[in-house]
């Protein structure tokens, strides 16, 4: 299984200079609690903006370069990263832009935290058509602990 998990703005940004346009506290434990002991696979700009392996996670870097990156298997196309793992495997793509929009075919299931605001930025998620996908669950907060704008966690599956 592959899933997509993303932030998006109402707007479809989702970064700006490398790096995320909000500090949701209640989105960052939800990504970690729901990506914990699961392959990652991130482009190796978002690589970059975390600065990091995630911990916990089996991290794969797409890159065409031969780079090397300690604590991270590397990849030079997505599916020479979604070949790395059995199919039972769920595999979260977490982005970047240029890696959503080619995960987005492969992809079943889409977790997305719309949040509830314009923002203004370089980097946006692909239009999704909503022909191929349904809503399974919406759960949504007035605002976070720290955080002053409404969002919503959504789950979509592919039709
Ligand atoms: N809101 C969110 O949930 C979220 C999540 C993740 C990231 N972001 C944001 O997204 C932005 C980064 O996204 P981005 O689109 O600029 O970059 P990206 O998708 O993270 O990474 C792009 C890089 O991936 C490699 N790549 C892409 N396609 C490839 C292919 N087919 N084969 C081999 N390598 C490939 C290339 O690396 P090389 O140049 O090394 O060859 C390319 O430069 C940042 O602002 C980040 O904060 C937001």
């Amino acid at each position: 299984m592959i899933t997509i998990i993303v932030a998006v703005a109402e707007n479809g940004m989702i970064g700006d200079n490398n790096s995320l346009l909000w500090h949701i506290r209640e989105d960052m434990v939800r990504f970690r609690t729901i990506t914990s002991g699961h392959p990652v696979v991130m482009g190796r700009k978002t690589y970059e903006s975390i600065g990091r392996p995630l911990p916990k996670r089996t991290n794969v870097v797409i890159t065409r370069s031969d780079l090397q990156i300690e604590g991270c298997r590397m990849a030079h196309s997505l599916e020479e990263a979604f070949a790395m793992f059995d199919d039972e495997e769920e595999i979260f793509v977490i982005g970047g832009a240029q890696i959503y929009r080619q995960a987005l075919p492969f992809a079943d299931r889409l977790l997305l935290t719309v949040v509830h605001h314009s923002y203004e930025g370089d980097t946006s998620f692909p239009a999704i058509d909503e022909t191929q996908w349904y809503e399974c669950s919406r759960e949504r907060f007035e605002r976070g602990e720290e955080f002053e704008y409404p969002f919503s966690f959504v789950e979509l599956r592919r039709m």
